[in-house]
């Protein structure tokens, strides 16, 4: 059996550092039990440029790897898929606002092709609730487990966030739930400014549609990508906004938004849930208030 193991001549310490190389990298899932030699791979694959036509014989791929292969012609071998952002058609507000319902929104974004992101994702992971919700929250990014199920906060911070609602009166179903992008960054890293710009405009319609009576944003990201704040959370939080979908524009809504902190980062510090279970009760208080 052991020589059936691919990985029989390697040393445990070999393994654990080739391991944790790939943890760095980014990796997060396991897709094959077996190993996938890409390198082999792309070398063996018939040639053929992003447009579908043969390449030229000078850049076939010859049975080395694409690495050599970029050597011995100088960097000029078949490029790989431009990025998505490359020729993608930015979002047209005007063709947003015709958009009347959360289904053919969720049908705009799958549609689009201006998020780099998507490719890396497994799913589209679009929000999860019902429109004429009272509460929307907002988190910052879909993780390893919304990306699989293609539903925001179903992983552990998602159980936290499920308690924190109960907390003050509110099922799950009740409230509806998304994030400032709609496809989970490679290795969980933290978003670029471009990337969010990529899908505020459609976060924005979609509050639009859900038509809350307030916004939570959970954690940093969230509450500076909404209200264009740089400010960190600690000093965000427990504090109301006049939230506007359309700023300097007209026709948008006008809402209540109260930053609190990300149930993960509550999840690793407990300490804080005092505040973060204050700005809930402000939550729930400002709603009974309202007529
Ligand atoms: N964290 C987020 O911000 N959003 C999710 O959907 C899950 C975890």
């Amino acid at each position: 059996m052991a020589d059936l193991d691919p990985y029989a001549a390697y040393s445990r310490e070999s393994l654990v550092a080739m391991l944790r190389w790939q943890l760095e990298a980014g990796v997060t899932e396991a897709l094959s039990p077996e190993p996938y030699d890409r390198f082999s791979a792309a070398a063996a694959a018939p040639a053929a440029t992003t447009a579908g036509q043969e390449l030229p014989p000078a850049y076939a791929p010859t049975g080395d790897s694409p690495l050599a292969q970029a050597r011995r012609h100088k960097g000029r071998i078949a490029a790989p898929p431009p990025p998505a952002t490359a020729d993608a058609k930015p979002v047209n507000l005007a063709d947003l606002y015709q958009i009347k319902d959360l289904d053919g929104l969720r049908a705009a974004v799958d549609a689009f092709e201006g998020s780099s992101l998507k490719r890396y994702a497994t799913n589209t992971v679009f929000g999860d609730g019902a429109a004429g919700a009272r509460i929307m929250c907002v988190g910052e990014a879909p993780g390893a487990e919304e990306d699989r199920q293609g539903v925001p906060f179903v992983g552990p911070s998602g159980k936290l966030l499920d308690r924190m609602l109960a907390a003050i009166g509110f099922a799950r179903s009740d409230v509806y739930i998304a994030n400032t992008l709609y496809w989970r960054p490679p290795g969980n890293r933290t978003p670029t400014p471009e990337e969010r710009a990529q899908c505020l405009p459609f976060l924005m319609r979609q509050i639009e549609l859900v038509g809350p009576r307030a916004i939570i944003t959970l954690g940093g990201p969230a509450a500076q990508t909404l209200l264009n704040e740089k400010t960190g959370i600690t000093r965000l939080r427990g504090k109301w906004f006049d939230f506007q979908t359309r700023p300097g524009l007209a026709g948008g809504m006008e809402l209540p938004l109260l930053p609190t902190f990300h149930p993960a980062f509550l999840l690793r510090q407990p300490a804080q849930k005092r505040e973060a279970w204050q700005d809930l009760r402000a939550v729930r208080d400002k709603l009974a208030a309202q007529p």
